[in-house]
């Protein structure tokens, strides 16, 4: 295992394994355990041999290094996801008939595993692990290839915690992954993301894509400590790629009761009734002023309103599942546009489940005076280059992102 201060280049190994190469990075991003040991099998190749060979002492020793500081480490996978992947390997080396388990490294992590409970009685919904992923960056002074940063963004997750906030979703990996190979939508532009869960895909618009700003929202009370934390821990984080911390925030934003907020706002604003919130010209330009009072009369906080109205661009991934909240999130969408049709744009990554709350979602946009773009869809989402290799539910091919606009938005 590489130690979190060195970089390395891909090929640049002293042992079996790549520093910063595959095998690691998937055990790091907690992907499926097969996925990881076929990786570790043909990573393992540059130390010769047959495929059983390479299951011998030699190999042991280097799975047990990779996985023992993992274990050892705070900020790595959970406990029984390790004791999984140990017994598979320990059953992929039994499964061969001129190997056995020769390793005293992987007897020690065998022990170890053995005292991780088994998946008896009821998960533990406050268990909570860490998920790395890399985002590489291109060139190095030499500008020769990729090369790996080994600091990883790291993302806090409850697996077995009912609150969907608190697991990451295909459609905001993928979104992450094509707002960092499409960085001119994010740009030197303020972003608002709705429905943020554990603050993944902000964090990589945050690092790859240099945007004015990033502001996060959600609304549960255990997603926004959650996301309160991972930002905390991604501080230095997105400092390397070149972001300020300060400038990737957080707050609360409840889709139905934000649209009342928005609305008292916006009469406050226009020292109108509130029944018009939705003018060109709206109350963006009185943010600063009505952000405190906002505060206090709202449970949208003041800063979240202030970002809602400055934002140029609205992010959502994976919000689109429950047919009951589909209109109060198409309506604050539609909110966001009216500040300034012309130029703002909303990018929403969603992943097909049920069809008939994926139609009353579009037709939703139409209702509301709205227009959408497909913008990737199946094989362009699969196609994206991999930062999130962790275990999903479903494909990358069943994300669609698309982009809501008005008629009159002009691309810049
Ligand atoms: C499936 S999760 C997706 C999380 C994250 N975007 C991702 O892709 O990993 C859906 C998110 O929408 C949020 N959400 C659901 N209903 C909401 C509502 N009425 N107001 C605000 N957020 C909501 C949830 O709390 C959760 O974070």
């Amino acid at each position: 295992m590489a130690s979190a201060e060195t970089q390395g280049k891909a090929g640049d190994s002293p042992g079996p394994l790549v520093q910063g190469g595959r095998t690691e990075r998937l055990l790091l991003a907690m992907a499926p355990v097969k996925d990881v040991l076929s990786a570790f099998c043909e990573e393992s190749k540059g130390g010769g041999g047959s495929a059983e060979d390479r299951l011998g002492i030699f190999a042991q020793d280097a799975f047990a290094a990779l996985v023992e500081p993992p274990w050892d480490d705070p900020f790595g996978p959970s406990d029984r996801y390790l004791k999984q992947l140990v017994n598979r390997f320990v059953r992929l080396v039994e499964g061969t008939e001129r190997t056995d388990l020769s390793s005293d490294a992987l007897a020690g992590l065998l022990a170890r595993a053995s005292l991780v409970p088994a998946g008896s009685g009821a998960p533990d919904p406050l268990a909570s692990c860490y998920l790395s992923f890399f985002l590489d960056r291109d060139g190095g002074p030499g500008g020769d290839g990729p090369v790996f940063s080994l600091h990883p963004l790291r993302i806090r997750v409850f697996p077995d915690h009912n609150d969907v906030a608190l697991r990451l979703w295909e459609a905001g990996s993928v979104l992450a992954e094509y707002l960092a190979e499409h960085r001119e939508i994010a740009s030197g532009r303020a972003l608002l993301e709705l429905g943020s869960g554990c603050g993944a895909t902000g964090l990589v618009a945050a690092a790859a894509c240099g945007p004015k700003s990033v502001h996060l929202t959600d609304y549960t009370e255990a997603c926004r400590l959650n996301l309160e934390h991972n930002l905390l821990v991604n501080r230095e984080w997105v400092e390397r790629h070149g972001f300020s911390p300060g400038k990737i925030t957080q707050g609360y934003l409840e889709w139905k009761s934000f649209l009342e907020d928005y609305a008292a706002h916006a009469a406050a604003s226009s020292g109108g009734d509130g029944d018009q919130p939705d003018a060109a010209n709206g109350p963006a330009a009185n943010a600063d002023a009505n952000a405190d009072a906002n505060a206090d009369a709202s449970p949208s906080d003041g800063a979240t309103m202030k970002a809602f109205l400055e934002a140029d661009v609205l992010l959502a991934a994976d919000v689109i599942y429950d047919i009951n909240a589909i209109d109060d999130l198409v309506h604050v969408v539609k909110y966001f546009l009216s500040e300034s049709p012309d130029s703002k744009q909303a990018i929403i990554a969603s992943t097909k489940r049920n069809s008939a709350t994926f139609e009353f979602f579009l037709e939703t946009i139409a209702k509301y005076g709205m227009l959408y773009t497909w913008i990737a869809r199946g094989e362009d989402c699969e196609a994206l280059p991999r930062i999130f290799e962790g275990n999903f539910v479903q494909e990358r091919r069943d994300v669609s992102i698309c982009r809501i606009h008005t008629a009159s938005f002009r691309e810049s």
